[in-house]
Parts: structure tokens; sequence; C-alpha cells
């Protein structure tokens, strides 16, 4: 009998991102696609300027002002994000089924608010009932608790200044998962803590995945961080997603050259890109075809002619690369 493999709760498939600007159009990303599995916990990797935000973002419809989606879908179960107009994406999707933990825990909440009244308003309470409001003060303590705030009880009356970093990314996670999402979308949410921090952040998240049943995008531009938080991963380099699969594979037999000059010349903080010569093209003119082939040592002439075909050398392990589709045809 033929086991049916589960549908993935979020199926991004050949997004393509623009956006205007003063000297033209920035083609950010590129037929991007990706699949999150249903429980899983889903890296997305590539150093600064890949599009890693810009793909949460399209994700949220919370695109620049001039940015649009040129191509492709972004499925949430039958629905395509992309299409949906702006008032269902925010009554149903953002901060609803799609949970949302920014990067930068001091940037995110307002110092001369107290901490309740914001968390309070994220949760956007339809009228303005008294009985309400307190099913949603005692959801946000427990929600607090969950997340092991120390004195969660108090903490609503204080001001984001009396918490740690650590402490203020714990209440945007409590934040994230007021309205019971099945789904959380992570912008680098431990880039800003220091390591023993990042580190107990993580660990949190793993389990909270875990007790929830939560699906989880994490957006990271390290690879160590992957490695100890991610079911499956997808690598991004310039807008484009170039190799994707379980993190163990994609660890131990990358097949993307880029992916694996990434792992070669720095395994911990790979996607810094030491020793990999030349420049991240820029978006208002990206090279044609993979754009990784300016800098790539195998590059042919039909790397610059056609977008990276997609091929699966193992069982979800894919790639977007000529020689394999060349090895694939072969
Ligand atoms: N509003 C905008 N207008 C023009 N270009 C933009 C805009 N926002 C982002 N970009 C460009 O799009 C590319 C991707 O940006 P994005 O913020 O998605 O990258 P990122 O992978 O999240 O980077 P980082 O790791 O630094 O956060 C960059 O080249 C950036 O300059
Ligand atoms: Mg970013």
């Amino acid at each position: 009998m033929m086991l049916k493999t589960a549908d993935p709760v979020l199926d991004i498939r050949d997004l393509s991102v623009s956006v205007g600007t003063d000297e033209g159009e920035a083609h950010i990303l590129d037929h991007a696609s990706l699949a999150l599995m249903p429980g899983s916990i889903h890296g997305v990797v590539g150093e600064s300027g890949c599009g890693k935000s810009t793909l949460l973002r399209a994700i949220l419809g919370i695109l620049p002002k001039r940015g649009r989606a040129t191509s492709g879908k972004i499925l949430l179960g039958s629905r395509n994000l992309v299409d949906l107009p702006a008032e269902t994406l925010q009554s149903e999707v953002r901060g609803r089924a799609i949970g949302f933990i920014p990067q930068d825990p001091f940037q995110a909440l307002n110092p001369v608010f107290r901490v309740g009244t914001q968390l309070l308003e994220t949760m956007r309470a339809p009228g303005d009932k008294s009985q309400a409001r307190k099913d949603q003060k005692d959801l946000i303590v427990s929600l607090l608790k969950a997340v092991q705030l120390p004195d969660a009880e108090h903490a609503l009356e204080r001001y984001p200044h009396q918490f740690s970093g650590g402490q203020r990314q714990r209440l945007l996670i409590a934040a994230s998962l007021a309205s019971s999402p099945g789904i959380i979308l992570a912008d680098e949410p431990t880039t800003a803590l220091d390591v023993t921090t990042q580190l107990q952040i993580l660990k949190l998240l793993r389990g909270l995945a875990a007790e929830r049943g939560l699906s989880m995008l994490f957006v990271t531009h390290d690879f160590g961080v992957v490695a100890q938080l991610c079911d499956t991963v997808t690598v991004m380099y310039a807008g484009q997603t170039v190799e994707s699969g379980p993190v163990a594979r994609v660890l131990k037999t990358p097949l993307h050259p880029y992916t694996q000059m990434l792992l070669a010349c720095h395994p911990e903080r790979a996607a810094e890109l030491a020793g990999i010569p030349g420049a991240v093209p820029s978006p208002l003119r990206p090279p044609p075809g993979c754009r990784f082939n300016p800098r790539c040592p195998s590059a042919r002439a039909q790397c610059r002619a056609v977008p990276p075909p997609r091929t699966e050398p193992e069982a979800g392990h894919a790639v977007r690369c000529v020689l394999h589709a060349e090895k694939a045809a072969a």
C-alpha cells in the first residue's frame, strides 16, 4: 500500500517579487519555492540581502509600497495568499492563522507604553467588552508562563525597559501565540541576543512547537542555528531558493555549488560567505539564469541561459542547478 505523504501547510511555488525603486525594478525574489510540512521547523538560511525577510513579508501580505508578486503562488491550504484582498489577509491570516516573531526585540516594543497595553492591542478584541478584555488578559498571562517569563502575573504592568533582551523576545513569542496560530514565521528572532540567551530561546521555541503542534518557518543567516533547531532547510542565494531538504542530508551532502562552498569555508557561520570570491549581485541587475553563476567554479554557458531547473537527486532533497539536471538526464 502506498502511504500518502502529508500536504504542506504552506506551499510557496515559483514566487517572484519585484519592488519599484528610483533606480528601476528590484527583482528581489526569483521563482522561490518552499514547502512547510505540518509540525516541522523549516529553516530559511542565506546571507544578508538574499530575500529572507521579503519572503516572510510576501507571506504576511506586507510587501513594501511599490512591491508586488510578479509570478507564483503562496498556498495556505486551498487559498492562494497572493490573490487575497488586503482586508482578508489582515482579518484572517496575519496574526490569526499565521503568527509572526520579529527580529529585534528592542525595536518591536514601544518604550512609552506598558507591555500589557501593547500585547493586548495585538490581540485586537472584537468590541471592548470587559469580560473579553479579562479573558484576553488571562490568556496572555498563561502564555507568558508558557514562555517561562519570570513573574508573569505582574509583567503586563511593566514597561519594556524593565525587561532584558531575552525576556523581551519571550514577550514577543507569547504575543505571536495569542491567536493560537498553526504556523509561526520567525525572522532571525535570536540574532540580537547573546549566545546563552539565544540557546535558551531556541530550546523554548522547539518545546513550544512540539507541544502545540506548530509548523514554523525560521529565518536565519546561521547554519549553526539551523543545525540546532530545524528539521528541514531551504538555502537561498540572491532571491533564488537553490537547495532544500532534511537538515542532516543538506549538511552531510550539500548538492548546490553555493551550499557546498558555504559549508566548506565556514561551517559554523556559513552564510558569511568568507572565502567565496566576488560579491552578491544587486537585485536591480541580477545575472540571468542561475544568480550564482558569476561566482560558481562549475558554471557553464547554459547556467547563464536558463532558469535553474529543479531536480530531486534523493527523496525530499532538491536542488536547482544545471549540473544536477544534466546528471538526472544522463
Ligand atoms: N523596500 C525595498 N526597496 C528596494 N529594495 C529592497 C526593499 N526591501 C528590500 N530590498 C532589497 O531586497 C533584497 C532582499 O532584502 P531582504 O531584507 O529581504 O533580505 P534579507 O535576506 O532579509 O537580509 P538580512 O539578513 O540583512 O535581514 C536586498 O537587496 C534589499 O536591498
Ligand atoms: Mg531580513
